[in-house]
């Protein structure tokens, strides 16, 4: 029996099962196709990825019926065609409200320490709560969105199926976790190249990459692994005075975080305008010049951001390289769409 059980979920971890029954494991484990060179993501022993669990997480997030009056979904503020990102420079929740930051990728969030930009949410799980909860998104009252849960029995056969309950909060928050855990992107045209097909980048894009990974730029220094972050807390002097959004500052309240912010990842960057976070930057030229001109110079300022000296040519290289990274297979997966 016990030889069963484990040769049934060797087959599962394998990502084929047994056609015939009996099938014992009921929600088989997800194992995630891992691009190369990509280590495999935390995940919370309580939360360990399902079949179930990533179907119905991916049917909540296009599902309009969490926020307060059914106009919006998660996807509405993170469409895949836009890399999961949006194209406002701040967000646009229920009835137009304007927020305050622009909306992130999910691309590989599955690898950040810690959510939002200053870094005020521990877990993905813990995050969800966020965007349901905030007035000017969904503007939902966790006590309101659990009654309305509850009342969504088409719903329930598949929770029960994912984590042994009907849908309520418990079940909404780890679901939602759970399939943008698999929203993991790697294989772009530069990741094509770095596999060898040198026909993958075009010369402007392989001279750009060579100044991306130079010291004369140190653009790697912040933005350097397999995800293009090092999801660390930096000032890139975008602003001289960060005004109302002081960044990291906001949860230590210490002066030296003024104007710090989660190190974006820069894959399928060319999808995600505008840019930066309350996205005031149109385009990624826009972007390279911020950087050329070593920024606004606040005290904060990371020393790594300073007048670059990059001629037009040397621009518009670093511009054909950040292109390079976008995945299309990933933007088109049908498994990421409802
Ligand atoms: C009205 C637009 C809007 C909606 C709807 C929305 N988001 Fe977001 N999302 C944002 C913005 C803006 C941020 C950045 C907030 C911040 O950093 O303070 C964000 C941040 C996030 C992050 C953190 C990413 C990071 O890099 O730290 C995750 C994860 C996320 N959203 C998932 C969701 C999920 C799941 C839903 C649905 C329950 C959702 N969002 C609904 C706009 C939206
Ligand atoms: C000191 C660390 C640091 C260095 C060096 C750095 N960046 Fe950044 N970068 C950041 C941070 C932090 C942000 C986010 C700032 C914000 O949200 O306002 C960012 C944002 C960006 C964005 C916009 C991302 C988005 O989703 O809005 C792009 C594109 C970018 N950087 C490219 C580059 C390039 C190209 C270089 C080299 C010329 C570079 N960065 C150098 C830290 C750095």
């Amino acid at each position: 029996m016990r030889l069963l059980l484990f040769s049934v979920l060797f087959l599962a971890l394998l990502g084929c099962r047994p056609d015939s029954p009996p099938d014992l494991e009921p929600d088989p484990p997800y194992v995630l196709d891992l691009p190369a060179g990509f280590p495999a993501p935390p995940i919370p022993e309580d939360n360990a990825l399902t079949v179930s669990r990533l179907e119905l997480g991916k049917h909540l997030f296009y599902d309009p019926i969490l926020s307060r009056d059914s106009s919006l979904s998660c996807m509405s503020c993170h469409l895949p065609e836009a890399g999961f990102a949006d194209h406002h420079p701040v967000s646009v929740g229920i009835e137009g409200r304007l927020g305050f930051r622009n909306s992130p990728t999910l691309t590989n969030v599955a690898y950040h320490p810690w959510f939002f930009k200053e870094g005020g949410s521990p877990s993905l799980e813990f995050q969800v709560l966020g965007p349901l909860e905030n007035h000017v998104e969904m503007d939902i009252d966790a006590a309101v969105l659990n009654e309305r849960l509850a009342t969504l029995s088409h719903y329930h056969p598949l929770a029960q199926k994912a984590y042994g309950r009907d849908l309520d909060i418990y079940v909404l928050t780890r679901a939602l976790a759970s399939f943008q855990r698999t929203l993991i992107s790697g294989d772009a045209p530069y990741d094509a190249y770095r596999r060898g097909e040198t026909r993958a980048l075009s010369a402007a894009q392989v001279r750009g990459m060579d100044l991306f990974f130079s010291d004369r730029t140190s653009c790697s220094a912040c933005h350097g692994g397999f995800d293009f972050s090092t999801h660390g807390m930096e000032n890139n002097g975008t602003e001289r005075d960060y005004g109302a959004d002081l960044g990291r500052f906001r949860i230590t309240l210490d002066s030296a975080d003024i104007g710090k912010f989660k190190v974006p990842t820069l894959r399928n960057i060319a999808l995600t305008w505008p840019y930066m976070h309350d996205g005031h930057l149109p385009d990624l030229a826009a972007v390279i010049d911020h950087y050329n001109q070593g920024g606004q110079g606040h005290v904060n300022q990371s020393p790594l951001v300073r007048p670059l000296g990059l001629s037009e040519a040397e621009q518009a290289d670093l511009v054909a390289f950040l292109e390079s990274l976008t995945d299309q297979q990933f933007i088109e997966n049908p498994a990421f769409r409802p």
